[in-house]
């Protein structure tokens, strides 16, 4: 199957494009060259990442050793931001030097803030190697690390030069991880595209099974789909809210468990399923809507038990995000299979019955 390119963004000097296609980033020095991308060129990975991943890259871009930053969430802060400092100026690093983030959302968004911020911005490009960064955080701009207070606290909007996304390198990616990401393709789906709920519907077996022929057509869907949205809204004010669907009740379940219960997308999961639950019985959404949904869900695997947490202690961490938005708790609400609206009436007593019925505690 031909490797397919996504243009991102306004024409312009911010405009990129994503290629996607089965082996890219074996002849990724090439599709740089191309590109014309930098005469230095810094790869950054983490230790537990290269070490999956580095064989299926090209051989030219494994020499010199790349620069290495650990592993996981909890690495994804200020300090590990300043050791990439320290490695760019140790290579010599200057204002035409591109970085190359070769990892999933965690070193994309900290490799992609230090390559924002180091000599006022350097060019950087994404080779995601998790679906949840091919699908989403390699796309879009959005870079940053978290704060003592705060996931992604600290950040900036700071646009690839290009993304490379290569299924190749999903093939070790853990079974839960790869899961993880496929809610999230779940989420485009049910707010922007029948046909790609009807895969998950009818191919899941292919694409768990990672089936170049299934996966390349899902994966070019969801970048174009996140792509589309974010160049009419680069800033989020608009249509990029959409994006946030499943996200307002996750953001509380991952809060209310410390980060240590779900995986990120897990959480999207059961906020999916919350959102709908409201969304039919605002009578929005269809019965069949919500059911189709809910067995997509029940079909991709188990997911973390919610049963013992508390409807009230969700609700009091909604109510904070919802001070964020000036006052305005904004929920995007599924009108049907392939279609969402953002609403902002959504009240107490609703989001608590939604909670109750997706089967929360209290
Ligand atoms: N910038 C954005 O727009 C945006 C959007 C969504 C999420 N995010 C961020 O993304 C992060 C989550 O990203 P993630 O889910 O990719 O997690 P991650 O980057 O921590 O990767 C998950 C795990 O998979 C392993 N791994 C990665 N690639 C592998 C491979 N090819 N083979 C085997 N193992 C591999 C990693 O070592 C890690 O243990 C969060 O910090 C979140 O805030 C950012
Ligand atoms: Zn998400």
């Amino acid at each position: 199957m031909p490797p397919s390119s996504i243009v991102v963004g306004p024409p312009g000097p911010r405009q990129y494009r994503i290629d996607i296609g089965h082996g890219l980033a074996s002849s990724l020095w090439a599709r740089l060259d191309e590109l014309g991308l930098g005469r230095q060129r810094i790869v950054v990975s983490t230790s537990t990442i290269w070490r999956f991943v580095a064989s299926s890259l090209d051989p030219a871009a494994q020499t010199p050793a790349p620069l290495l930053v650990p592993d996981g969430e909890r690495f994804k802060h200020l300090g590990t931001v300043s050791r990439l400092y320290d490695g760019f100026f140790k290579a010599s690093a200057d204002r035409a030097s591109t970085i190359v983030a070769v990892g999933g959302g965690v070193l994309g968004d900290t490799a992609g803030f230090a390559a924002a911020t180091f000599l006022r911005g350097i060019a950087i490009v994404h080779v995601p190697t998790t679906l949840l960064a091919q699908v989403d955080s390699a796309i879009g701009g959005k870079v940053g690390v978290n704060h003592a207070l705060g996931k992604n606290l600290i950040g900036a909007f700071h646009p690839p030069r290009a993304v490379v996304v290569d299924p190749v390198v999903l093939a070790t990616l853990p079974r839960r991880e790869f899961r993880a990401g496929l809610y999230e393709v779940l989420k485009y789906a049910v707010i922007a595209s029948p046909g790609l709920f009807a895969t998950l519907q009818t191919r899941l077996g292919a694409v768990f099974a990672r089936d170049p022929d299934v996966l390349v057509p899902l994966l070019s869907e969801c970048c174009g789909i996140k792509a589309r949205i974010v160049t009419a809204d680069e800033h989020e004010h608009g249509e990029r809210r959409l994006l946030n669907f499943g996200h307002t009740a996750a953001h509380a379940l991952e809060t209310v468990t410390r980060y240590r219960r779900f995986r990120h997308g897990e959480a999207v999961a059961w906020g999916m399923l919350v959102a709908a639950r409201l969304a039919s019985a605002r009578g929005v959404l269809s019965q069949d809507g919500f059911d189709a949904l809910a067995a997509v869900v029940t079909q991709m695997g188990p997911l973390p038990a919610v049963t013992d947490l508390s409807i009230d202690e969700v609700l009091e961490v909604v109510g904070r995000d919802k001070k964020v938005v000036a006052g305005r708790l904004h929920f995007v609400l599924p009108t049907a299979i392939g279609h969402a609206e953002v609403v902002t009436d959504v009240g107490h007593e609703e989001l608590a019955a939604a909670l109750r019925a997706t089967g929360l505690k209290g």
